[in-house]
């Protein structure tokens, strides 16, 4: 087996098996800003990324991704209704978002998150040569740094959650609290996207396991376990060099003139997923419809929603739940030839996304609670002649770094349709002011300061940045 000096663990690998209509396998791009923040500091690295291909059976062997070295962990059809659909995606990440779903508690459910939690440690441990640097990711793996330090404690240990984490009173609703906070102080470093999120992390270790930090460090078994916020971002480089491709220009004029030349395009684009907020979304625009403040004829909205986790029972019922609405706002306002909503379901590559980026007059990132959202600083990034508005929820993390844009709370109906009139109604000069602070803010942020960031933190010697070349 050869080994690395990085190791990254994350529940998903970069390419999926996606299973293509006439049953064919083929590895596509992953979904969601993990694997979005990932992939370009990582990119021709000497990394070995330990994760799951998509679908059970046995781990196919996969090749190099831009570079980096992929090592497979098999999931059982078990371990992905347990693990995976169970007690990451219907237990953590409702409890994670504020509830907005109600989290379900089942045994089983935990058992397979040790198990498969186990078996993601004895990858890393396998592929990690001594002294390496091993940077576990995300809500499904939080027991790893724990596991992982108990099989080789020569390692530096980093974990970092891509997703919001909740206060208190959420998080200690979960039975098996105690055991998950100490599978993260496994780690050297514990990151978060922000403050906010750090400070609960910590709280929590004090009132669950009696350990209290100071100046965010905790003391466990002897060691010192750091905690810090480090808000992820995108590659902006990547973004602009694609928007000003000229096959993209042309497919977004292209797109522009399929869509009717309209004066307003808004655009949404999420995953499927109860916390993005598309209902109340689809629910404010249908009303500024109806009350006559927006017209068909010149206002388009395109909704791009990609089906995500689509065995777990709350999201299919998401699912109906938006076509239906799309359906009836449709039924009632559209038009031959002239629909109200553009409701598109596929994955796109990131060239036609960047074209959908270039046409729309107003960016709406709407979610009820958001780690970070990737999307609105890829509109950001996109937005190469300073024009275009960012309408975002007061609950994306990525608000915190954007207070340029127009924020809304997506629970208040009302506040929602004004953001959106005043978007849809802004001055030019004012859009510009606010885009050029925006893209100011993320030039200076991106995704690789982002990975010298937590990196730096972490390997303190800082051997390993010089070989990421992100210094
Ligand atoms: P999440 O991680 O919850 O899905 P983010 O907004 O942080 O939300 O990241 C979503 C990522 O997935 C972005 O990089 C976005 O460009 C990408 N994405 C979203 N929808 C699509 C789609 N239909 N096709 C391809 N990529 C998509
Ligand atoms: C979010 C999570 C990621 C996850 C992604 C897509 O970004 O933070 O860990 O990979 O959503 O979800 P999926 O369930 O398809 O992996």
């Amino acid at each position: 087996m050869r080994q690395s000096s990085l190791v990254v663990v994350a529940n998903r690998l970069p390419i999926d098996d996606s299973t293509t209509p006439d049953g064919a396998c083929e590895w596509r791009r992953s979904p969601g800003g993990l694997v979005s923040a990932l992939h370009s500091p990582l990119r021709q690295t000497p990394a070995t990324w330990v994760g799951w291909a998509g679908g059970t059976g046995p781990a196919p062997a996969l090749p190099d991704v831009d570079g980096v070295r992929m090592h497979t962990v098999p999931l059982t059809a078990d371990d992905l209704r347990d693990h995976y659909e169970g007690f990451a995606n219907a237990t953590l990440w409702p409890l994670y978002h504020d509830a907005v779903e109600q989290p379900e508690h089942h045994r089983r459910w935990w058992e397979a998150y040790q198990r498969v939690n186990q078996r993601f440690a004895a990858a890393a441990a396998e592929v990690a040569e001594p002294g390496a640097v091993v940077w576990v990711q995300d809500y499904h793996l939080q027991l790893v740094p724990g596991l992982l330090r108990a099989l080789r404690p020569d390692l530096r240990i980093g974990f970092f959650l891509h997703v919001a984490f909740p206060p208190p009173e959420l998080f200690m609703q979960l039975p098996r609290r105690a055991e998950l906070l100490r599978g993260m102080l496994g780690a050297d470093l514990v990151g978060f996207q922000r403050a906010q999120a750090a400070h609960n992390f910590a709280q929590l270790a004090d009132r669950v396991l009696g350990l209290p930090a100071t100046d965010h460090r905790i003391a466990v078994d002897g060691r010192i376990v750091r905690v810090g916020s480090f808000p992820v971002s995108i590659d902006t480089t990547e973004m602009t060099a694609l928007v000003e491709r000229p096959d993209v220009a042309d497919r977004a004029s292209r797109l522009r003139r399929d869509l009717g030349s309209p004066e307003h395009v808004i655009l949404s684009v999420d995953r499927m997923d109860y916390t993005k907020g598309i209902e109340q979304r689809l629910k404010a625009y249908s009303e500024l419809i109806a009350d006559g403040h927006v017209k068909v004829r010149d206002t388009v909205l395109v909704q791009v929603a990609v089906p995500s986790r689509e065995r777990v029972g709350q999201y299919q019922i998401l699912r109906e739940r938006v076509e239906r609405e799309v359906g009836r706002i449709n039924g009632e306002f559209g038009r031959v030839g002239e629909p109200a909503i553009h409701y598109l379901t596929q994955p796109f590559d990131r060239a036609e996304l960047a074209a959908l980026y270039r046409i729309a007059d107003v960016m709406a990132v709407t979610p009820l609670r958001d780690g970070m959202n990737l999307v609105a600083k890829e509109y950001v990034a996109a937005r190469v002649d300073d024009t275009g508005a960012l309408l975002l929820s007061e609950f994306a993390g990525a608000a915190a770094e954007l207070p340029q844009a127009y924020l809304v709370n997506p629970h208040d109906l009302e506040g929602l349709k004004q953001g959106l009139l005043a978007a849809l109604r802004a001055r030019p000069e004012q859009v510009r002011e606010r885009m050029q602070a925006m893209r100011t803010h993320l030039r200076q942020h991106d995704i690789h300061a982002w990975a010298r960031s937590y990196l730096s933190a972490l390997d303190q010697d800082s051997t390993l940045l010089s070989r990421l070349g992100t210094t």
